[in-house]
């Protein structure tokens, strides 16, 4: 496996594979891998003849009082993991590499950051939407793989590149959990051991969630009272739970369609997102 730090290194292997024939897949990441970053290299290599991963730490969607300082970093630790995952290369860019001084464009993808996450941490989904569209027009993938327990970056990203025309297809993975439901994150390590075993609720008031509207309640307060009842047993604050279009992520009336119940919650210092899918 090769780790790369220059766009211009990067650009050069990636054109070296496309004359060989080789189809290029992509997984943007930010290091700290647990399993859930690996099952989307793994799911990359199996489908692309070379699988770029990128680790970088990205400071324009980290709000002020965020951890962008204390996010985990351990490169030799997350390149070991990636090669062993699969990966051909590794980009790892500094930031003066993918923001030089005076790089100010930004891409703003709006309506679908607006909700949710977006209430909370108003610039983070512009972060995310101008580094991965950097990152798309330097490696210029085929296709690109991101984890569904981020649900509204995955709308984000895929709205993205359909308006900018964007040649790449996003694949959703899903969420890859511990044995005990809690979505991998690489904020987890932020837990004490009791907030860890508390933090279990999530996925239990998602799948408690899930049963009652399999039962027939389509009502989105009900069902957030649910959740709500749930979490508020434990040490967990609460920042949202939504019941949201899948596609538009505005907040439904009713639960209906192709619908998302999302949710995050503080514990302690950690903010954990999860999410369900619900075709109903
Ligand atoms: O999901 C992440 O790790 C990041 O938001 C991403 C997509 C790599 C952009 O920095």
């Amino acid at each position: 496996m090769q780790t790369i730090h220059t766009i211009q290194k990067l650009r050069l292997a990636v054109q070296k594979a496309r004359t060989e024939g080789k189809s290029i897949g992509f997984v943007p990441t930010m290091g700290a891998f647990h399993q859930g970053h690996l099952s989307l290299i793994q799911r990359c290599k199996k489908d692309h003849g070379l699988c770029v991963v990128s680790i970088f730490v990205n400071p324009t969607q980290f709000g002020p009082k965020e951890d962008y300082r204390n996010y985990p970093r351990d490169k030799r630790r997350d390149c070991r993991m990636a090669a062993a995952a699969g990966a051909d290369v590794v980009f790892y860019p500094s930031v003066e590499e993918m923001y030089p001084f005076g790089c100010c464009s930004l891409v703003d993808v709006p309506d679908v950051t607006k909700t949710l996450c977006g209430k909370s941490r108003p610039h983070h989904f512009r972060g995310v939407a101008t580094v991965v569209a950097k990152l798309f027009l330097i490696v210029n993938p085929d296709q690109a793989y991101f984890g569904q327990k981020d649900y509204q970056q995955t709308v984000v990203i895929q709205k993205m590149a359909r308006d900018l025309n964007f040649p790449v297809k996003i694949r959703v993975i899903a969420t890859v959990r511990e044995p005990d439901g809690l979505a991998m994150s690489s904020r987890n390590i932020y837990l004490t051991p009791q907030e860890r075993s508390e933090a279990t609720v999530l996925f239990a008031s998602l799948q408690a969630a899930k049963r009652s509207v399999g039962k027939g309640e389509k009502d989105p307060k009900a069902i957030k009272a649910l959740i709500r009842s749930m979490i508020i047993r434990t040490s967990g604050r609460i920042d949202y739970i939504e019941c949201a279009d899948a596609q538009t992520l505005r907040p439904v009336p009713r639960l209906e369609g192709r619908c998302v119940i999302a949710l995050a919650v503080f514990f302690g210092k950690a903010r954990l997102i999860d999410n369900i899918i619900l075709q109903i």
